[in-house]
């Protein structure tokens, strides 16, 4: 897989999201703030980005460290969640920004193994912070993913009977840009390859990918037989 492409790509058109650093901040060098991290990628485990935005402005004005929000009350905290669902979820939020102020000083730690200790990470969260806060070079793979990659590889299996071989194929092509990276692929997903059209003329990736050279790519993923 190009990645030097995808990085490329990521460069002109990533989307400008309020969790992200902007171009010109990536150019400095500075690293996004773990906590912003964290609380967009819990909340978008269930939500598209277009809710996401307001949920994530009022959460940060209300609480703009891991500090603050450990120390609100927990009804504020599933208050300001409503409409997002999942109560447990806010939680597993609530529960871990005290974790992180009570046993790690208020810094969240820098590998996925350490952050999968806390309460709410698992492995995607868990993978999606380490690898867009420190370049951590491992596989960031959620539902997105799984569709980019099926098509590229032209999987001839459903995904979840090759979750792992995937993950090793995904883990195989990461740059040193591990983060943008991650959030490229996520932006390919959103944009390019989704769920209903594959707009490959536009798309990083169409140098190599198998489903462009197929009929119709959105055919892959195949569907699991019922
Ligand atoms: N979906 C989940 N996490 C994301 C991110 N960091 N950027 C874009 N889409 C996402």
């Amino acid at each position: 897989m190009d990645s030097a492409a995808v990085l490329r790509w990521y460069d002109r058109y990533a989307r400008d999201l309020a969790w992200r650093t902007g171009p010109a901040e990536r150019a400095r060098g500075d690293a996004p703030d773990p906590y912003r991290v964290w609380l967009s990628e819990v909340m978008l485990q269930q939500t598209t980005v277009a809710t996401v935005g307001r949920y994530f402005a009022r959460f940060t004005s209300l609480w703009p460290t891991v500090f603050d929000l450990a120390a609100a009350p927990l009804d504020a905290v599933l208050v300001e969640w409503a409409g997002l669902g999942y109560y447990a979820r806010a939680r597993n939020l609530h529960a871990c920004a005290v974790a992180v102020v009570e046993h790690h000083d208020g810094v969240f730690p820098k590998t996925s193994n350490a952050l999968q200790a806390l309460p709410g990470i698992g492995a995607y969260t868990s993978a999606a912070i380490a690898a867009i806060c420190h370049d951590e070079p491992i596989a960031v793979l959620d539902g997105n993913l799984d569709r980019v990659l099926a098509r590229y590889y032209r999987l001839d299996v459903p995904v979840r009977e090759a979750k792992e071989t995937l993950r090793a194929a995904l883990q195989t092509v990461i740059p040193a840009r591990a983060g943008d990276f991650a959030q490229a692929m996520m932006d390919i997903g959103a944009t390019i390859c989704t769920p209903r059209k594959a707009l490959c003329t536009s798309c990083p990736l169409r140098s190599g990918c198998l489903a462009r050279t197929t009929e119709n790519p959105t055919l892959f993923p195949i569907k699991a037989q019922k």
